[in-house]
């Protein structure tokens, strides 16, 4: 598929509210340079919806170098339980020198995580992007009403697209809720990241995460020290809403 000659807003209404598996589908069909983008979470779900509908997916995970334990053995279980060739992506050692060297290794505790998150995933995740046509990420709505509730099932990448490489990404999850997920995960025997069972919903870096309390929500966890409206790392930054004046 030439990304230019697709008509966007007829694919939208094509897969608005559909289903994970069809919304897929549909990305896996038109585009080969796709992948999906895996973060060690309850995202497994697509890695294991997309097997069934093709054999050869490609998936790349951004591995920051601040994970749990725990997400590390999981992705290593992912890549063994489906036997898939996971691309591992690291920063750019150079730059992340410069960083941990000048500002120590939890800068982001007092002046934010966008600088450490550009260096550890936005930066290696652009460097990838640069090779496709689009992309697949585990995004949903219900993951947060500050910046999510709007995603569609497919748009045009508002943070990596440029006018000589459009780039599209596909969200098809959007539609579902946690407990379509976790659902999904149980019917199917899906492996998970032990975290989960110990109160982590949504799951990021190790310094950036903590569990929530029952009623909390998963978005709470993460970034805990900043403003909800700007909880997302640059990956998504497209969802981020322009600040109203006045
Ligand atoms: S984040 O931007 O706040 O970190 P979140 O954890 O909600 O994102 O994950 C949403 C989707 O972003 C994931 O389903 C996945 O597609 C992508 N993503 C997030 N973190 C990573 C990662 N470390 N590696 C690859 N993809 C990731
Ligand atoms: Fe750095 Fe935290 Fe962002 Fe991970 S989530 S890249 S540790 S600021």
């Amino acid at each position: 598929m030439i990304t230019s000659t697709l008509d966007l807003a007829q694919l939208q209404h094509e897969l608005a509210g559909k289903s994970p598996r069809t919304i897929l589908k549909k990305a896996l069909t038109l585009f080969d340079a796709i992948s999906i983008s895996f973060s060690g979470a309850e995202d497994v779900v697509l890695i294991d919806m997309a097997l069934r509908l093709k054999a050869d997916v490609n998936i790349f995970t951004l591995d920051t170098g601040r994970l749990h334990p725990e997400t590390y053995r999981f992705i290593e279980t992912v890549r063994k339980h489906y036997r898939i060739r996971l691309e591992i992506l690291t920063p750019d050692h150079l730059k992340l020198e410069q960083l941990v060297s000048e500002k120590g290794l939890f800068s982001f505790y007092q002046d934010g995580h966008q600088q450490c998150c550009g260096i550890r995933k936005v930066e290696p995740l652009q460097r990838k992007l640069k090779t496709l046509d689009a992309w697949i990420t585990g995004q949903r709505r219900d993951q947060s009403r500050e910046t999510r509730e709007d995603l569609s099932e497919v748009e045009k990448d508002a943070a990596f697209s440029t006018d000589e490489h459009p780039l599209i990404k596909f969200n098809p999850l959007a539609n579902w809720s946690s407990a379509q997920v976790w659902d999904y995960i149980e019917a199917y025997e899906v492996p998970y990241n032990e975290l989960h069972r110990r109160g982590y919903i949504s799951i990021g870096c190790e310094p950036c995460t903590r569990p929530v309390l029952p009623h909390q929500h998963e978005r709470e966890g993460r970034w805990w020290w900043e403003d909800a409206a700007k909880k997302e790392c640059g990956l998504h930054k497209g969802n981020l809403k322009p600040v109203q004046s006045g």
